[in-house]
C-alpha cells in the first residue's frame, strides 16, 4: 500500500509543470564539450593519522622506537607480584643505521606461568576480528645467553581475555627476523585490545622493531586497510594527488617527503617528522602509494618536491635546486622507468617490476606562500628538466587562477594549474554559478586539487575552533560540496581534475589537525560524511559530454552531462533551501524520453551527519520514476542533492 502511494507521488512530480517554478534546462540538441575522464579523484597526505592510525594497516604504534627520543612511548610493562620488567630506550648496537633505537626489556622476575610482557595498545586499540590470521614480525636480540620462548598475544586490555597467541624461541646475542602468524577464534570484534610480548625468565633482552599486521587490501604484506580501501572504491577515483600537500613540502628541507627514503623494506626506513606534529613511519611509502593507485585502477598525480618547505626556507634556483630537480627526475624514473633504467630496476627489486602509468606532475604545492617569489624560476627549472627527459609528461603549477595574478608562473607555460578552495558553503553557493566561466579556454588546463566546504565562515578548517567541531562535516557543507561540484562539472572540459581534502580522519581524540574530513575511522570501522556520499553521488553518475544548462532564480544549482554510449542523461540538482522546491525541468532536444527514470537521492537538515557510532544517517537512497516526458517537473526535498536519471 506504501509503495503504491509513493509511487504516484513520483508520478504526479514527473508531470505537471507550474510557471513559478524554478526551471532547469538542459541543452541535449549538442553538446556543450567533453567530460575529462579523470574528473574525479582523490587527495592525499599524512595529516589527521591518515596512513599510520589510518589507511596503513600496521597496528603497533611506534613500532621501531623512535617516536620519542626521550620515552618508549605507547609502550608499557605488564607485571604483577610475581613477574615484572623495566623498560628503557637504548640507541646502541641498533639493528642497522635506519632503526637507530631499539627498546631494552629487562626482565626481573618471571616463570613460565607467571611470564613478565610489554604491551602495545596500538593506535587507539588494537582491533580483533574472528577467524583472523595476523602477520607478527619482530626484531631481537638477547644479552648473555638469554633464551626465553617468548610468546606473541592479541589480548583484552585487561589482559584477561587472549584472543591470539603464538609461541616461538631462538633468541640470540645477534639480532634476528621473528615471523609469525596469530589466529583468533571465533570471537565477538572488538577494538579494545593490545599486543603483548612475554618472557618466560629473568633476562635482558632488546627490541628492533616489532610490527603487526591484520589481512590487508589484497593480501599486500605491506598492505592497506580493507574497509577504508573499500570505502574509496566505491568512490570511482580515476587518480590519486600525493603525497601532499604540506606533507610533501616539510617543515623544513631535511624534512620534505624525501621519497628514496620511503622505499624498501620497512625495516630500512627511519620515517620522518611530519608537518602535522608527529612522525610518520613512511610505512606507507612511494612503492605503496603507487600501488594503492593499482588496487583503485587510478592514476598517480605525483607531487615532486620543489625546493620550498612550510617554515619557509627555499632553494634558489641555480646549480643549488639541482639536486632536488635530479631527485625529481630520479623519482619519475622510479615511477614510469623501465627495468633497465637504475630507478625502474630498484622498482622491480622492490616487487614492480611493470612500471606504472603517469601523465601529470605537480611542481611543489601551495607554493604562492613562498615569501621569496622563487617559484617562478624554480617551477622552470623542474618542468625543463622534466620535459627535456619525459616530453609525454604534463607539468603542473602550484599556483593557480584562485591566487593574485602577480604570483603566476610567467617564464614557462604550465600545462595545468592546481587551485585550491577551502570555502563556507554560504561562499561556495555564492561563487558556483559563475565559477571558471570566463576562463581562458586556450590556457593551461585546470586541476581544483584541494576544496571543501565548511559549515560556518568564521570557523576556519586549520583554526582552534575547528578543533571543538566533529571531525566529519554535516549535511550544510555537503550542500555547498555540491554546488562546487556542479559548477566544476559544468566546465569538466577545462576542469580536467578535482579532489576533495583532506580525505581522512582518525576521531580519536586528539588524533586530528584539520575539519572537515571526507572519511572517518577509528581502529575497526569507518564511515562516511554527507559530504562522501554527496561526492559518491557526482563521481558515480557521470557522462562523457557536457550539456548546457540554465536555471533561474538561485534556489538550485546543477549540472547536467550525457553518455554518448548510451544515451543516458544525467542530471544533477542542488537545492540549498530548508524547503521543498519545485523545479520545472526542460531537457530541450529531445521528442521523448523512455518512461522509467531514477532518482538518487541524498537530504537532510543542515546539522544532520554520520559519525562513528551513527555511520548511516544520511545516505543516498535511490527512487524510481515513471512517465518521464523531456519535460517534468521534480519537487527536491528541502535541503537535499539529487541525481536524475534518464534514459532515451
Ligand atoms: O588539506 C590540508 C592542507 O591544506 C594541505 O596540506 C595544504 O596543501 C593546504 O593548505
Amino acid at each position: 500500500m506504501k509503495k503504491l502511494s509513493t509511487l504516484a507521488i513520483t508520478l504526479a512530480m514527473a508531470i505537471s509543470c507550474h510557471a513559478e517554478n524554478p526551471t532547469f534546462t538542459v541543452d541535449a540538441g549538442s553538446p556543450a564539450g567533453k567530460v575529462s575522464p579523470l574528473l574525479y579523484g582523490l587527495m592525499t597526505e599524512e595529516i589527521n593519522h591518515s596512513y599510520d592510525g589510518g589507511l596503513y594497516a600496521e597496528l603497533i604504534r611506534n613500532r621501531a622506537f623512535l617516536d620519542s627520543a626521550n620515552t618508549p612511548v605507547h609502550w608499557s610493562v605488564v607485571s604483577n607480584n610475581d613477574a615484572s620488567a623495566t623498560i628503557a630506550l637504548g640507541p646502541a648496537n641498533s639493528f642497522n643505521d635506519k632503526l637507530t633505537m631499539s627498546l631494552r626489556v629487562a626482565v626481573t622476575k618471571a616463570s613460565k606461568t607467571q611470564p613478565a610482557a610489554v604491551a602495545n595498545a596500538g593506535y587507539w586499540g588494537i582491533p580483533v576480528y574472528p577467524s583472523t590470521v595476523f602477520r607478527a614480525k619482530l626484531l631481537a636480540r638477547a644479552e648473555n645467553n638469554f633464551t626465553s620462548p617468548v610468546t606473541v598475544s592479541i589480548v583484552s586490555e585487561d589482559g584477561r581475555k587472549v584472543y591470539a597467541t603464538q609461541k616461538f624461541s631462538g633468541l640470540a646475542k645477534d639480532w634476528k627476523k621473528f615471523e609469525v602468524t596469530l589466529k583468533t577464534r571465533k570471537v565477538e570484534p572488538t577494538a579494545k585490545a593490545r599486543f603483548a610480548i612475554s618472557f618466560e625468565q629473568p633476562g635482558t633482552v632488546w627490541l628492533g622493531m616489532v610490527s603487526l599486521f591484520p589481512p590487508t587490501w589484497n593480501n599486500r604484506p605491506n598492505g592497506l586497510r580493507k574497509d577504508i580501501m573499500q570505502m574509496l572504491v566505491d568512490l570511482n577515483p580515476k587518480f590519486l594527488r600525493f603525497p601532499g600537500g604540506n606533507y610533501l613540502e616539510g617543515d623544513t628541507i631535511e624534512t620534505r617527503f624525501d621519497w628514496k627514503k620511503t622505499i624498501g623494506p620497512i625495516e630500512e626506513r627511519h620515517g620522518h617528522p611530519c608537518p602535522w606534529g608527529y612522525r610518520s613511519t613512511d610505512g606507507l611509502g612511494l612503492l605503496e602509494f603507487l600501488e594503492w593507485c593499482e588496487d583503485m585502477k587510478a592514476e598517480p598525480v605525483l607531487a615532486v618536491y620543489a625546493g620550498y618547505s612550510l617554515k619557509g626556507a627555499h632553494v634558489n634556483p641555480g646549480p643549488d635546486l639541482e639536486p632536488f630537480v635530479q631527485e625529481a627526475l630520479d623519482e619519475i624514473e622510479y615511477v614510469i622507468g623501465d627495468k633497465n633504467t637504475t630507478w625502474g630496476a630498484r622498482r622491480a627489486k622492490d616487487g614492480h617490476p611493470a612500471p606504472f602509468k603517469l601523465t601529470y606532475v605537480e611542481i611543489g604545492n601551495e607554493d604562492w606562500f613562498d615569501k621569496s617569489k622563487s617559484y617562478d624560476g624554480r617551477f622552470a627549472e623542474f618542468h625543463d628538466a622534466i620535459k627535456g627527459k619525459y616530453p609525454q609528461l604534463k607539468t603542473i603549477s602550484s599556483i593557480g587562477n584562485e591566487q593574485p595574478k602577480n604570483m603566476h608562473v610567467t617564464s614557462r607555460q604550465p600545462d595545468m594549474l592546481d587551485e585550491h578552495y577551502y570555502r563556507s558553503t554560504d561562499e561556495f553557493l555564492r561563487m558556483s554559478p559563475d565559477y571558471a566561466r570566463k576562463y581562458d579556454r586556450n590556457g593551461p588546463e585546470i586541476f581544483v586539487g584541494e576544496w571543501a566546504a565548511h559549515e560556518d565562515g568564521n570557523i576556519k578548517p586549520w583554526s582552534p575552533g575547528a578543533k571543538q567541531q566533529p571531525p566529519t562535516p554535516s549535511m550544510k557543507a555537503a550542500i555547498g560540496d555540491a554546488a562546487f561540484m556542479a559548477a566544476m562539472e559544468r566546465n569538466a572540459d577545462l576542469i580536467k581534475m578535482q579532489c576533495y581534502a583532506p580525505l581522512f580522519v582518525n576521531v580519536n581524540p586528539g588524533a586530528r589537525q584539520w575539519r572537515p574530513n571526507l572519511i572517518g575511522y577509528d581502529s575497526i570501522s569507518s564511515y562516511g560524511s554527507p559530504s562522501y556520499y554527496a561526492f559518491q553521488l557526482f563521481s558515480r553518475n557521470l557522462g562523457n559530454e557536457i550539456l548546457a544548462v540554465t536555471t533561474s532564480g538561485s534556489s538550485i544549482q546543477g549540472s547536467a552531462t550525457r553518455d554518448s554510449r548510451t544515451g543516458e542523461i544525467i542530471v544533477k540538482l542542488v537545492n540549498s533551501q530548508t524547503n521543498e522546491v519545485p523545479v520545472d525541468i526542460d531537457i530541450k532536444g529531445l521528442t521523448s524520453l523512455r518512461s522509467k527514470a531514477t532518482a538518487i537521492i541524498l537530504a537532510g537538515k543542515p546539522e544532520d551527519t554520520n559519525s562513528i557510532n551513527h555511520p548511516r544517517d544520511i545516505v543516498p537512497i535511490t527512487r524510481d520514476l515513471r512517465s518521464m516526458k523531456p519535460k517534468f517537473t521534480y519537487k527536491l526535498p528541502p535541503y537535499s542533492i539529487v541525481v536524475v536519471k534518464l534514459k532515451i
